[in-house]
């Protein structure tokens, strides 16, 4: 079953049905003020970090689902019903929702009045607006009343939720004709406050949770709202909320636009208060004026619009295949964006608490993200190589607020210095900027530390190289991409964190063959990068490193039809026949094939026929088969998982590209196509009722095969399936790749394509590429031309900035 449906020409998925399978939700906000919403207006509202700076309140896992958020109560007669539906559920006439590029709409029909919400968080704005639009449809005089509801966090998310013996007596608030401003702690060491405000006179508020609600009602019956009397409540402790009453009377035919702002501010500390002593409310009082008026806020919305026309317009591709064109040229782009700008951090399964911005995550976004907006991206490699050690080694994660390493988590990762290497690399082939190159870079942000950014890429390659284990393949330290598979672990005690416990890495024998691959495929792009830039005698040394690391492969990798996953801390394989369990493995066999070890000898064709016959299933890869059916104290998190889910035999859609891309090296791209397809969200819209999440996000996991219920996804949103699969179609399958000199077309597609086109700006060019199937071949380009021109290769060099090139290629 669907629940909606989507608008490609408005860039859009529209829903129909406010009862989805789960919350599905949407993003407001890209730059520094954020927001999550669901399609029935639950969900919250951050400044740059999401466990630092929250500013409203939401409880995850609450019953119902999708508890708290920016509601508005419509009051007509003794009726209350909201635009979203949610929380009051009275039947709406009609609902839709609308998740756009950074905004949301809502519109509810109830009894003759239409209201339409409009929520965007304009571009270089700490605030979000919400624009109301109320119309009576009906044919007599509407009197209404209208309660908007915010609950405000005490700023940090997790001590919001934990202690409240304080902050029971801390909340502070102050009402000033329509604005409602939340300022606790203000008094002591914060100098910032959140504020909520209406472009017109109000008549009542409240600020105090209870006395809005009363004590034992939920969001869907407040007390105020059902006797229709605002109580003026002015908060002291307790829970500070913002609600605003105003009385509408409309006549037959009539609408009417309320703005609401709800804004950040932070002060000078020596301005912080005003003359009388109260809160120094200048930087609101700005931002409402920026806001004040409905041409205004429509300015400020269409800016946004175009902004988003043309990140989108960087890449665009026409197939003839409807579900993907839209994902390619709309929400997987857009999902990149979300997933750059949050890392893991905040999403309906990610708290906003526990975990910042991930040092191995963010360098994979970055992947899909490169091409939007290079200078965002420039800027997160030098704060991600900030937080890097003088060895290599590297903080797990950090927090986009300090931009300081995340002690609570540490390192240890081994496979995290090496995805550093691929993401500058990426970021210089995207733009030519060399000189990010030599750009001073400290090491865990300590000043006088600073070396080149080059230098950061050494130490990353050398991490590897220092850290051989006894069959000189890599170390795999605390886990490498799999944070599952805790080879130093051994834990027993239920009440210590796998990620986090001690890692015994000393004296252990535990190697990684999925380092391995990703070792020799960050590598090469080392090596080419030194020999760019001519250090010549860096190359030839790493060169070696690489090509050993091939033959180690060759040697104590390969198990005969695949690749092994890694050798445990007692040097027993793992992810190989021999085992009962876990006989193989996604990762292994997709690095080292996307890296072509052992190609000539058969070894990547045979491993990739492994993983299509005991890895793939209907809606995708699983990770590793047969799954672990008990816990492995040797193995630690990846067993404790029931089969068939997340590292253990989930579908874990972030590394099915590895899989899709290593096809493509062979060549097989009906193979990597099918593969593309079974993941790819709006392929499952049908099936809705069983995939649950959102149809226009990838998810970071499907159950695989060995679940209880195979095919239903969760995570959706923040997962390195969006940069990787943009990445795969956009670089491997339609093939279209940059490099430092140009742009290499070298598609892989299934054979039943005749054609397809895509707009590429790339370098301050465009380049609008055709590319001809009329043999219906999968690989291998047979001509191709330049504005006519014939070129040797499949290679475009760079042409003069502003160029429109046309490209003509023939398989
Ligand atoms: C999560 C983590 C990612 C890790 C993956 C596999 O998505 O964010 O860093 O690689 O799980 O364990
Ligand atoms: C759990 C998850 C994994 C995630 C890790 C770090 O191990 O299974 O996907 O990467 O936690 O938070």
């Amino acid at each position: 079953m669907q629940y909606g449906f989507f608008d490609d020409e408005r860039r859009e998925y529209v829903i129909n049905n406010p009862r989805t399978p789960w919350p599905w939700i949407n993003y407001l906000g890209n730059e520094d003020f954020f927001g999550l919403i669901s399609n029935t207006a639950g969900g919250y509202a951050f400044y740059k970090d999401a466990k630092f700076r929250r500013l409203t309140r939401y409880r995850y896992n609450n019953v119902p689902t999708d508890s708290g958020g920016r509601y508005f109560y419509i009051r007509e007669g003794e009726t209350i019903w909201n635009p979203g539906w949610k929380p009051c559920k009275t039947e709406l006439e009609s609902y839709e929702c609308r998740h756009g590029m950074g905004y949301t709409t809502l519109t509810g029909v109830h009894n003759g009045v239409k209201a339409e919400l409009l929520f965007f968080v304009p571009l270089q704005t700490h605030g979000e607006v919400h624009k109301l639009t109320l119309t009576n449809q009906g044919s007599g005089v509407k009197r209404l009343q209208i309660f908007s509801f915010l609950e405000w966090a005490l700023w940090n998310a997790a001590t919001d939720m934990e202690n409240f013996q304080r902050n029971f007596s801390t909340g502070e608030v102050e009402v000033e004709g329509s604005v409602i401003y939340h300022k606790t702690e203000y008094r002591e060491r914060r100098n910032h406050y959140a504020f909520y405000s209406v472009n017109q006179p109000i008549d009542g508020f409240d600020t105090d949770r209870e006395s809005f609600f009363g004590l034992y009602n939920g969001f869907d019956e407040p007390q105020a709202v059902m006797e229709g009397k605002p109580r003026n409540s002015v908060a002291h402790g307790w829970s500070p909320i913002a609600s605003h009453c105003l009385e509408i009377e409309l006549e037959p035919g009539e609408s009417r636009e309320l703005i609401f702002l709800f804004g950040y501010a932070e002060n000078d500390p020596q301005e912080k208060w005003d003359n009388g002593g109260a809160l120094n409310k200048r930087k609101a009082q700005e931002m409402i004026a920026r806001f004040d008026s409905v041409e205004k806020v429509d300015n400020a919305f269409a800016v946004l619009r175009t902004y988003w026309d043309q990140l989108l317009g960087n890449f665009r591709v026409k197939t003839g295949e409807e579900k993907l064109d839209r994902m390619v040229n709309i929400w997987n782009q857009y999902q990149c964006m979300i997933t750059f700008c949050f890392s893991r951090s905040a999403s309906y399964f990610e708290s906003g608490i526990g975990r910042g911005m991930g040092f191995r995550d963010s360098n994979q976004d970055l992947l899909g993200f490169v091409h939007q907006i290079p200078e965002r991206a420039r800027e997160r490699i030098i704060d991600i190589a900030s937080t890097q050690f003088p060895d290599g080694s590297c903080y797990h994660q950090y927090q986009p607020l300090t931009k300081k390493g995340n002690n609570e988590i540490g390192g240890g990762f081994n496979d995290d210095p090496l995805w550093l290497i691929l993401g500058t690399t990426a970021y210089v082939k995207e733009t030519g900027d060399f000189a990010i190159l030599d750009q001073s870079v400290p090491f865990d942000n300590e000043s006088g530390t600073e070396v080149p950014l080059f230098d950061h890429l050494t130490v990353s390659f050398d991490h590897v190289i220092n850290h051989l284990g006894p069959h000189g393949l890599p170390l795999i330290g605390r886990a490498d991409w799999n944070d599952c598979l805790n080879l130093n672990c051994f834990s027993d005690d239920p009440n210590e964190s796998f990620q986090t416990t001690e890692n015994r890495s000393e004296g252990s024998q535990a190697e990684s063959l999925m380092i391995a691959g990703l070792f020799v495929v960050s590598g090469r792009d080392y090596v080419e990068l030194c020999n760019r830039l001519g250090k010549n005698e860096e190359a030839a040394r790493a060169l070696h490193h690489v090509n050993r690391m091939v033959e180690t492969v060759k040697q104590h990798g390969w198990d005969g039809e695949w690749f092994l996953r890694a050798y445990d801390y007692n040097g027993h394989k793992i992810g190989s026949k021999e085992n009962i369990e876990g006989q193989i493995f996604i990762e292994s066999n997709g690095w080292c094939s996307m890296a072509g070890i052992g190609q000539e000898e058969g070894m990547t064709e045979k491993a990739l026929d492994a993983v299509k016959e005991r890895l793939d299933c209907e809606h995708g890869i699983v990770l590793n088969n047969p799954p672990y059916t008990r816990y492995y104290i040797e193995y630690g998190e990846i067993s404790s998982y029931p089969p068939g889910y997340k590292e253990n035999a989930g579908i874990f859609c972030h590394n099915n590209p590895w899989v899709i891309i290593g096809e493509t090296v062979l060549g097989r791209g009906d193979r990597a196509w099918e593969y593309f397809r079974k993941i790819c969200p709006s392929y499952s819209e049908a099936i809705s009722d069983l995939h649950k999440v959102e149809p226009y996000v990838y998810a970071q996991m499907i159950a695989g095969k060995d679940a209880f219920r195979p095919g239903e996804a969760k995570n959706s949103w923040l997962t390195g399936t969006a940069a990787w699969n943009f990445y795969t179609i956009s670089q491997y399958i339609l093939g279209i790749r940059t490099t430092y000199d140009g742009l290499i077309i070298d598609p892989c597609i299934p054979p039943e394509w005749e054609h397809f086109h895509v707009t590429r700006k790339f370098r301050d060019s465009t380049y609008h590429i055709t590319v001809r199937n009329p043999e219906k071949k999968m690989k291998g380009v047979k001509a191709i031309t330049l504005n006519g021109k014939l070129l040797s290769d499949n290679m475009i060099p760079i042409q003069p900035p502003g160029s429109e090139c046309k490209v003509e290629v023939t398989l």
